[in-house]
C-alpha cells in the first residue's frame, strides 16, 4: 500500500499556511492540487522545448509538437485507449458540449430522445437544452432512488426510441459511482450512443474505456492533479468519424478552397487553433504521477478516507449531520455534501474557513439535482489522494466550531 501521508511533500500546497496554520484542501471534486512534477515538466518544457506545433519545420517546433503527442499517447494509455482517439478540448465543458452540439446538429431532429439524469452537473444538462431549444429534441430523465443512486426500474421504458443516453460516471454532488457498463450497454441495447461525463471518476479510479463500454468519455485535466485549461474527449473512431467539428480554423483542416473546405482527421479535426500546448505537456506529467501510485491504490485510500469521514461525521454530530448520497462505500466516491443542523451552507463555509478548511458550499453547478434532494444548498468536502484523516480530523473539529459561534 502506498503511505499517502508520504507524498505531502510532492505538493507544494501542502505548505501553505495562513496566519500560521496549515490549509485543509477538501474541494478537489471542484479542482484539484497540483504535484511538484507537473509544475516542474511544465516549467522545463516552456523554458527548453516551448515552440509551435503541427505548423513549422525547425527542430525545435518538432520537439514540441513531439511533446505534445507524447502527452496525448500517455493520456491514451491511461485510459485504455488509442492515441487517435483521444482529443484535447478546453475542459470537460467543451468535450460535452462537442459531442451535444455537434452530434444534435448533424444527427438528431425534432422529436429525438436524448436521455439524462438527475445527478447531472450544469455541462451534461445545459447543452442539451440549448439543442432541445433550437431542434425540439425531447429530453428524458433518469429519477434517483432515495439513497441518491440511479433508479433504473423504468430505464426500458426511458430508453424506448433514444438516440443518445449521456450520464456522469460519479455525481459530483452525491458522491455516487453509476453503474457505467450496465447503463451503457441497456443504452447499446435501445440503439442509442452512450456518453460517459468521466471527469469525477477519471481522477479517482481505474478508468478503461473498452471495460466501460461507452462511446465517448469527457474529462478535465485539472481535476487529475493536471492545469486548468485542457479536458479530454474520448470516442470510437466510428463516432467521431462521424461527429463534425465544433469550431473551424488551423490544424483542423485538409484543404481549404475559395469553394469550401475538408477536415483533417480525428483528433486534430477538432483541434482548430493553437491548442493546450504547455498544459498538455502538464497533464501527461500527472497522468504518469497518477500511475506511478496506482490508480487501484488512489481508489482504495479514498474508499477507506471517505469511510472514514462518514463515520467521524455521524459519531460526533449523529443526527445533527445529514450526509447525501449512498452510505455504501462499494458505490460511492470521495464526495461528502452534508447540512448542518440548520446552519446555511454558506455560514458552514465560512466557519470552516476560518480554520482554513477550504470546502465548497452551494449548489455545485447541479441545481437540478439540489432541487430534487430538498436542498437549495449543501456544504461539500471532497477528498483527493492526498488528503489524510488527519484533514478529515481538522473538518470535523471545525464543525464542532460552529456550536459555539451560533450558540447552539
Ligand atoms: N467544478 C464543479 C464541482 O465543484 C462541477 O463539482
Amino acid at each position: 500500500m502506498i503511505d499517502f501521508a508520504s507524498i505531502h511533500s510532492d505538493f507544494p500546497h501542502h505548505q501553505r499556511t495562513i496566519d500560521g496554520t496549515p490549509v485543509v484542501y477538501l474541494d478537489s471534486a471542484n479542482t484539484s492540487q497540483k504535484p511538484l512534477a507537473v509544475i516542474e515538466a511544465m516549467r522545463e518544457f516552456t523554458v527548453n522545448t516551448y515552440a509551435p506545433i503541427n505548423r513549422s519545420a525547425y527542430r525545435l517546433a518538432a520537439a514540441a509538437t513531439d511533446a505534445f503527442e507524447e502527452a496525448r499517447a500517455k493520456v491514451a494509455s491511461f485510459i485504455g485507449a488509442e492515441a487517435d482517439n483521444v482529443v484535447f478540448t478546453k475542459n470537460a465543458t467543451e468535450s460535452l458540449n462537442l459531442f451535444a452540439q455537434g452530434w444534435s446538429r448533424s444527427h438528431l431532429s425534432a422529436g429525438d430522445v436524448v436521455v439524462l439524469t438527475h445527478m447531472e452537473h450544469h455541462a451534461n444538462i445545459v447543452p442539451w437544452h440549448m439543442m432541445a431549444e433550437e431542434l425540439g429534441i425531447e429530453l428524458r430523465w433518469i429519477p434517483l432512488t432515495a439513497d441518491g443512486q440511479l433508479d433504473l426500474v423504468d430505464l426500458d421504458s426511458l430508453f424506448d426510441g433514444a438516440k443518445v443516453v449521456s450520464f456522469t460516471a460519479m455525481s459530483n454532488v452525491l458522491g455516487t459511482l453509476n453503474p457505467v457498463r450496465e447503463i451503457c450497454d441497456r443504452a447499446h441495447a435501445a440503439g442509442a450512443i452512450a456518453m460517459v461525463d468521466a471527469c469525477q471518476s477519471v481522477p479517482h479510479s481505474v478508468t478503461d474505456v473498452k471495460s466501460m463500454g461507452a462511446d465517448l468519455i469527457a474529462f478535465s485535466g485539472h481535476k487529475m492533479l493536471g492545469p486548468s485549461g485542457i479536458g479530454v474527449l474520448w470516442g470510437t473512431s466510428e463516432i467521431l468519424d462521424r461527429l463534425p467539428p465544433l469550431l473551424g480554423g488551423g490544424n483542423m483542416i485538409d484543404e481549404v478552397r475559395l469553394d469550401g473546405f475538408s477536415c483533417a482527421p480525428v483528433p486534430a479535426k477538432f483541434e482548430a487553433g493553437t491548442p493546450p500546448i504547455i498544459e498538455a505537456v502538464g497533464l501527461g506529467a500527472a497522468v504518469d504521477y497518477l500511475s506511478a501510485l496506482g490508480m487501484h491504490h488512489v481508489r482504495r485510500h479514498e474508499m477507506e478516507l471517505t469511510q472514514y469521514a462518514m463515520t467521524a461525521l455521524n459519531d460526533r454530530f449523529g443526527d445533527d449531520v445529514v450526509i447525501h448520497g449512498p452510505s455504501n462505500i462499494e458505490v460511492r466516491g470521495g464526495v461528502l455534501s452534508f447540512a448542518y443542523r440548520d446552519l446555511h451552507p454558506h455560514d458552514v463555509s465560512q466557519i470552516l474557513d476560518e480554520r482554513n478548511v477550504c470546502v465548497r458550499a452551494g449548489h455545485h453547478c447541479a441545481k437540478p439535482l439540489m432541487k430534487i434532494i430538498g436542498a437549495h444548498a449543501t456544504v461539500r468536502a471532497s477528498l483527493y489522494l492526498y488528503n489524510t484523516t488527519d484533514d478529515v480530523d481538522t473538518l470535523v473539529d471545525a464543525l464542532a466550531g460552529a456550536d459555539a459561534i451560533f450558540g447552539l
